[in-house]
């Protein structure tokens, strides 16, 4: 596995596979790493000849109270958990290879960006675009992948590459859990022993509302009451939001038809997480 900081050299190991006919699979991250992001490369390895993965803790995407500077980092165990799976390349730039002085240039989708993580994280997905088109542009990929785990962000790069004809397939694959059903983040280390005994609530919330719907309900106002209530129930939690919308649109419907996410975001003191669940009526 080749490891790469500079746009010049992760530039050369694509051309390189490219001129021997290679597919590309990419997998953006953040880095620490964790079974989802292993589920990413080991599909796009089945998927793709060669797999990139880029490391990069964007900061273009932290607001100015966010956690930045304490986003969880472990870029040797993260490069031996990503050849363990038959990763060709990480790309892992520093901040001034991706943002030189004088960087102003950026990429928005309106609309669906304004909802949900967008409204309690301004600027969040502008950050998130900018950094995935530039990803895009270094690496060339075939394919990209991404986790249904953050889905509003799943949804919006889909976006981003049919409304500026980007080149890369957006594969989006499940969410991956613990065995207590919490969705695994690489924010998950910030939880007390408490907070992480009370977090399956959240996966518990979302099976119940989709019994709910397989039994019946289609109310919406009722469903999302009856997560927020299961959520509440917990101590010491506070949510941010907990929404059913259309998919791919993320508009609120009257009662519920086609397909439709229950989507959340919960604060067990600092750490904030968020959770999903789709249904399809
Ligand atoms: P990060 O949080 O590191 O996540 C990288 C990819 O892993 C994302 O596509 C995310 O949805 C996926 N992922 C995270 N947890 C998952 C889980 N439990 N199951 C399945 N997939 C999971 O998302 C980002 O980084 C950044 O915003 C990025 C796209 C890299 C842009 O900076």
């Amino acid at each position: 596995m080749q490891v790469c900081h500079t746009i010049r050299e992760i530039g050369e190991f694509v051309q390189n596979a490219r001129a021997v006919e290679k597919t590309i699979g990419l997998v953006p991250t953040m880095g620490y790493f964790h079974a989802g992001h292993l589920s990413l490369m080991r599909e796009a390895k089945k998927m793709c000849d060669v797999v990139v993965v880029s490391l990069y803790v964007n900061p273009l995407q932290f607001g100015p109270k966010e956690d930045l500077g304490e986003y969880p980092r472990d870029f040797e165990r993260d490069c031996a958990m990503a050849r363990s799976v038959g990763v060709g390349a990480i790309f892992a730039p520093g901040n001034a290879e991706m943002y030189p002085a004088g960087y102003n240039s950026f990429v928005e989708v309106a609309g669906i960006t304004d909802k949900l993580c967008g409204l309690s994280r301004p600027g969040h997905f502008r950050g998130v675009t900018t950094v995935v088109a530039k990803l895009f542009n270094i690496v060339r990929p075939d394919q990209a992948f991404f986790g249904q785990k953050d889905a509003q962000q799943a949804i919006i790069i889909e976006k981003m590459v049919r409304d500026l004809n980007m080149g890369p397939e957006i594969v989006t694959l499940p969410i991956m859990r613990e065995a207590d059903g919490l969705a695994m983040s690489s924010r998950n280390v910030y939880l007390t022993e408490d907070q992480r005994r009370a977090a399956p609530v959240l996966y518990r919330s979302l099976c119940a509302f989709r019994e709910a719907v397989a039994g019946g309900e289609r109310d919406v106002a009722k469903l999302r009451r009856d997560i927020k209530e299961m959520i509440l129930s917990a101590p010491g939690v506070q949510i941010d939001y907990v929404e059913i919308l259309s998919v791919p649109g993320l508009e609120p419907p009257d009662t519920l038809t086609g397909k439709c996410i229950a989507a959340l975001a919960v604060r067990f003191g600092k750490t904030r997480l968020i959770d999903n669940m789709v249904v399809e009526v």
